[in-house]
């Protein structure tokens, strides 16, 4: 069922970012409602968010409603969520108090909607104690506070007091509105590929972009999991919420999994570990004329059997398996040799899907059962392979 956001947009010069935050959340299909204060239509002319949600956006309390209801009644009962953003000192004043004095504030005392604030001003308003009592007694009050970013201030400062980027408001949001089904439990998961050296300027990987694991991290995170996420290079922001460890060689992925792993309920190991690494070489290797060159490659440890070996009676483990022939028969080997409780297989060589490809299609096998299931985006996949592993528990 889609979900109304209502975003409530104070005046501040941040005012710029609600436009993409709006334009993000309505492309994800949220029904958005606008609210600007009068100083917000003074950054930012209300028409372009009209514009962008296909909804009219309310400034004024007494213009009459477009329908019979009355306005911040309507839309103060009709919000899944309200967002307010950017926020500022004197609306968070306002809101501490309880003074409605316009149609945002009255919408807040209004609704039954959980209500986050994401303050933006200057670093020394920001630092004010009166601001920290305000913003600390909504927290009290069941308000969530999304705390600014730190940076380069519109006054020409330095520090915190940003509104945090257009993604990290949204997901936020989403994160808020997911029900917290892995509230409770610690997840270890790995992503992404390894880089394992030939020599200093050379590497051995693969062609993982961390997508499938990192869309596993950020879901188990808004579904209330406490989540470590071990990854090798990428250029993913990290999810939301999630401890993230960075490594470069299978060696080291290994050391942080064994930091972590026996403490977690649920380890998914999607990363794609290289199998093997080049004897390491301290200086860059000379063309010097010859036909050809001999690499020494040693076994790289197998992270997940070394878990299966050591896992604990109430511990889930999760494995992928990427193959390009005899999918079923290698996945169920792995599975066994490993000791694993799932395996989720992929065929590599299938267009537009698996590594570096922001769809997957895979077969999901248990000791008991096999599900095949469509080909979906990677963050779609993550849910519903979330729900099957929670169904295991
Ligand atoms: O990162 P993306 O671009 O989104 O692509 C996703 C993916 C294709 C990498 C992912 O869906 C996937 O298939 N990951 C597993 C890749 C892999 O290494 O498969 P494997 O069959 O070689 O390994 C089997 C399992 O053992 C995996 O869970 C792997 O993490 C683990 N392993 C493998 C080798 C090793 N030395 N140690 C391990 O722990």
């Amino acid at each position: 069922m889609e979900k109304n956001i209502v975003l409530g947009i104070t005046g501040g010069i941040a005012v710029y970012k609600m436009v993409e935050v709006a334009s993000r959340l309505t492309k994800e299909n949220f029904e958005v409602y606008v609210i600007m204060t009068e100083a917000a239509t003074k950054f930012v002319s209300p028409l372009t968010l009209q514009a962008i949600t296909h909804n009219p956006v309310e400034t004024d309390l007494f213009t009459p409603p477009q329908t019979y209801d009355v306005k911040h009644i309507s839309l103060a009962d009709r919000a899944d969520l309200v967002l307010i953003a950017p926020a500022t000192a004197n609306f968070i004043g306002k809101m501490a108090r309880g003074i409605a004095d316009d149609l945002l504030s009255t919408i807040i005392l209004a609704t039954g909607a959980p209500v986050m604030v994401a303050p933006a001003m200057n670093k020394n308003m920001y630092n004010n104690p009166i601001v920290q009592d305000n913003l600390n007694y909504l927290k009290e009050k069941g308000f969530t506070i999304i705390n600014p970013a730190s940076g380069y201030l519109a006054c020409g400062e330095q520090g915190q007091g940003r509104l945090p980027e257009p993604p990290v408001l949204v997901e936020h949001i989403e994160k808020q509105l997911t029900s917290d089904d892995f509230e409770g439990k610690k997840i270890l998961i790995t992503a992404g590929p390894t880089r394992e050296p030939l020599d200093p300027v050379r590497f051995i990987s693969n062609y993982s972009s961390g997508k499938m694991g990192y869309a596993l991290a950020r879901a188990a995170s808004f579904r209330g999991a406490n989540v470590n996420l071990i990854s090798g290079p990428t250029d993913l922001p990290p999810p939301l919420g999630v401890n993230i460890v960075r490594v470069e060689t299978g060696l080291e992925m290994e050391k942080e999994v064994n930091k972590v792993a026996s403490d977690c309920d649920i380890i998914i190991m999607v990363a794609a570990v290289a199998d093997f690494r080049p004897e390491a070489r301290k200086n860059k290797i000379k063309k010097t004329g010859q036909e050809s060159l001999q690499i020494t490659l040693n076994s790289n440890p197998d992270i997940l059997a070394k878990r299966g070996a050591n896992k604990s009676e109430d511990q889930l483990l999760v494995g992928f398996a990427a193959e390009s022939q005899q999918l079923e028969d290698n996945a169920l080997k792995k599975m066994e040799r490993k000791k694993l409780d799932m395996i989720i297989a992929n065929k590599i060589n299938v267009s537009g899907t698996g590594f570096n490809s922001d769809h997957n299609q895979v077969t999901i096998y248990t000791p008991n059962m096999k599900e095949q299931i469509p080909k979906m985006n990677k963050r779609a996949l993550a849910d519903v392979l979330l729900d099957k592993i929670y169904n295991l528990d």
